[in-house]
């Protein structure tokens, strides 16, 4: 496996590339050159939000005069839905100057009867404030953050708010994806539907479907509750995407919502062969992903991303991911994906489920997850196209804007809506790079 020296600004990487015909160095190309291209897209995006913004206002107002919603759907509904219909998913997919190999025939594992629940079987949130704790003067040196996470440790599942029981409904699900995003980022969610997180009937090579959905807890703050969420319920109506839970959407809770999903997963999804799970601000290269899967088994441990090995917790207090050693009191954490994204076997997702049941809840989700492979043995992989940290991990970089090697990518931190979209425009466009690189 050679993915050439992505790292450094190798002078063997590309000389040039080509768009729309027309030639541009690489190495000295000036910022300009970028900008004719994007910013046409930049302005069908700005279009398109300002429709999306227009008619979701419409919605609300339509919502809070107490319509039914079938008289509301008749009006604005068809208008919305035109962008959609223009993007036809058959060409996306085909990608040219294809390297990867063909997808072998593929099979897929019969599936497992689930032997727990059929429906999300938590209705109500019962959980008490863990009062033996308030008692202890460890826990009152504690910052606000880690003491309210420690009161609420111990609940551990919350009634499901917004649910799709029927996206495995067919059986026929190849790849799932799913995004963790918070309720106030709509427009990252929107750029995402309109590129990687696009749904296909068949991800080829006699393949099931591909299926995108979205985790999400509660509005974090109070004043954001009741407006986003009524948006939110308005945007799942058109797109039939959005997991969501009764839990607050903090940073220390997306430990909640990875075993949220992993619980989800093992009712509604448990023969799904594939799971991609990512941040709602990466680059994915989804041709690259099922290309990668065609040689895999279902019934691998495959769990592969950007592993960290020895990663050691962060003991200063200004970081985001401080943790004090009351918290965790080991020098080293097992080795875990970075967040960003990971991709992994269903059958495995189904065991971490149960492993991770095992454990008391950690803050940092990615960590979490790596503690719970650890309970079942099993090693994460490494791979050269998951840039967590982006392309050169200096951020200035213009290794970070270069589209050919986002082409030869799998998944690629960290992009804003806007950057997300001019990058899919160039590299599934009249993009040819001068250089291919050697990836399986
Ligand atoms: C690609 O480039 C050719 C000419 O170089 C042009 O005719 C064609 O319209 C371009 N396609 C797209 C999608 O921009
Ligand atoms: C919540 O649980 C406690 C015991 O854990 C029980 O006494 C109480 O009745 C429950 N409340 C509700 C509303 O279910
Ligand atoms: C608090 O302490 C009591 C007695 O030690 C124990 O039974 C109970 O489970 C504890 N509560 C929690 C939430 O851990
Ligand atoms: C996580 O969500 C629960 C339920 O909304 C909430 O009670 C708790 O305070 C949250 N925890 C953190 C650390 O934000």
């Amino acid at each position: 496996m050679w993915w050439g020296h992505l790292d450094r600004e190798d002078p063997r990487g590309w000389k040039w590339w080509i768009l729309n015909g027309h030639v541009f160095p690489s190495q000295d190309r000036r910022a300009g050159d970028l900008m004719a291209p994007n910013r046409m897209l930049r302005k069908r995006t700005l279009y398109k939000s300002v429709c999306l913004a227009l008619a979701l206002l419409v919605a609300v107002t339509v919502f809070q005069r107490s319509l039914t919603p079938s008289q509301f759907l008749q009006e604005p509904l068809p208008l919305l839905l035109e962008p959609l219909k223009t993007q036809k998913p058959s060409g996306h997919l085909v990608n040219p100057n294809s390297f990867w190999k063909k997808p072998n025939n593929v099979l897929v594992p019969t599936p497992v009867p689930s032997q727990g629940p059929q429906t999300w079987d938590i209705t109500t949130t019962n959980c008490s404030a863990n009062v033996n704790l308030t008692q202890q003067s460890w826990f009152q040196g504690l910052e606000p953050h880690f003491r309210q996470f420690l009161t609420y440790r111990h609940c551990r599942y919350f009634p499901i708010l917004m649910n799709h029981p029927e996206k495995c409904g067919g059986g026929d699900v190849y790849l799932l994806i799913v995004v963790k995003s918070v309720i106030t980022q709509h427009d990252r969610r929107e750029a995402i539907r309109q590129t990687w997180g696009r749904e296909w009937e068949t991800a080829g090579g006699g393949r099931g479907a591909v299926r995108t959905l979205f985790l999400l807890g509660t509005a974090s703050k109070q004043e954001e509750r009741t407006h986003y969420q009524q948006l939110l319920a308005y945007e799942d109506r058109l797109y039939g995407d959005i997991l969501q839970w009764d839990f607050l959407d903090s940073f220390f809770n997306l430990t909640l919502k990875e075993i949220h999903f992993l619980k989800w997963l093992d009712i509604y999804c448990p023969s799904v062969p594939f799971v991609f799970k990512g941040d709602d601000d990466v680059f994915v290269n989804p041709t690259n992903l099922l290309e990668f899967l065609a040689d895999r088994q279902p019934q691998e441990n495959l769990f592969v991303g950007d592993i960290l090995q020895h990663a050691r917790p962060i003991r200063r207090k200004d970081n985001k991911y401080y943790i004090p050693t009351v918290l965790y009191s080991k020098t080293s954490y097992p080795p875990y994906a970075g967040g960003g994204g990971f991709l992994m076997a269903g059958s495995l997702a189904r065991r971490l489920r149960h492993a991770c049941d095992t454990l008391e809840l950690y803050p940092i989700d990615d960590v979490f997850l790596g503690m719970c492979l650890e309970v079942l043995g099993v090693q994460p992989t490494a791979h050269e196209g998951f840039k967590t940290f982006g392309i050169s991990r200096n951020r200035n970089s213009r290794m970070n804007k270069e589209p050919c090697f986002f082409r030869n990518m799998l998944v690629v931190h960290k992009l804003l809506p806007a950057e997300l979209l001019a990058m899919w425009g160039l590299v599934n466009g009249n993009l040819t790079c001068s250089v291919k690189l050697q990836v399986l």
